[in-house]
């Protein structure tokens, strides 16, 4: 089955599309306060997965291209960035075309062949010298029993003040998603380890940033 998060988060709700066999039961985490925090950024940002809250167009609004895949969540998202239907394994764009890419909690959607495919992707479009910021929460394996996944509730703190409160939610992986594995990705790919901070709580989430060496 293959839920968009829109389809995921209405089942949530219980008033979904979704029939009622085919809801996903998920492990609820407790709702968890997360600092976003600003970012420099010069010219066009690439914002993977950027559907959804769009969190990044938020803070950065005209200067974002938020990529999805699905035409749905980029409807969902507030204006102000280019918003482009787009399989981040599959990118449109020229060689070393931007300086900054993000991922706001798009990679736990992904499994870890189609990140390992994004992580090349990202890494071909960006300028040497360029930076990856990655915002995400650790994927344990499967903790309770005919659970689909586990669903992680926010409440995002921007820059600006404003709070957003949302819930994210994937399937168990078959092994756990943590900054290690992320850390081997990145290396595969090419990147250079910058600081990663890891936030201890109900659920983990860290973020990490990314260098293509000049
Ligand atoms: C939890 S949402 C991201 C949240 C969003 N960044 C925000 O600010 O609210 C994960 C997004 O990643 C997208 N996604 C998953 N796989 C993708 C892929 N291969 N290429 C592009 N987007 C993908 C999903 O469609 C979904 O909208």
């Amino acid at each position: 089955m293959n839920v968009t998060r829109t389809q995921f988060l209405l089942a949530l709700a219980g008033a979904g599309s979704l029939a009622a066999q085919e809801r996903p039961k998920m492990h609820m985490f407790e709702r968890q306060d997360f600092a976003v925090d600003d970012f420099q950024a010069a010219g066009f940002i690439l914002d993977i997965g950027g559907g959804g809250e769009g969190i990044i167009g938020l803070m950065k609004s005209s200067q974002v291209v938020a990529i999805d895949l699905y035409k749905r969540e980029l409807e969902d998202a507030p204006p102000g960035p280019l918003k482009i239907v787009m399989d981040a394994t599959d990118l449109k764009f020229l060689d070393a075309t931007f300086d900054t890419v993000t991922a706001f909690f798009s990679l736990m959607y992904m499994n870890p062949e189609v990140q390992r495919k994004t992580f090349a992707e990202a890494f071909r479009v960006m300028k040497p010298g360029g930076r990856w910021l990655i915002w995400d929460a650790v994927m344990p394996t499967v903790m309770e029993k005919d659970t689909k996944g586990p669903a992680f509730r926010f409440r995002f703190h921007l820059p600006d003040g404003k709070e957003i409160q949302t819930g994210y939610g994937a399937f168990w992986p078959e092994k756990p998603l943590d900054a290690g594995h992320y850390k081997a990705l990145a290396q595969q790919a090419g990147f250079r380890i910058g600081a990663v901070k890891e936030q201890p709580g109900g659920f983990q989430t860290f973020s990490m940033e990314l260098r293509k060496p000049a």
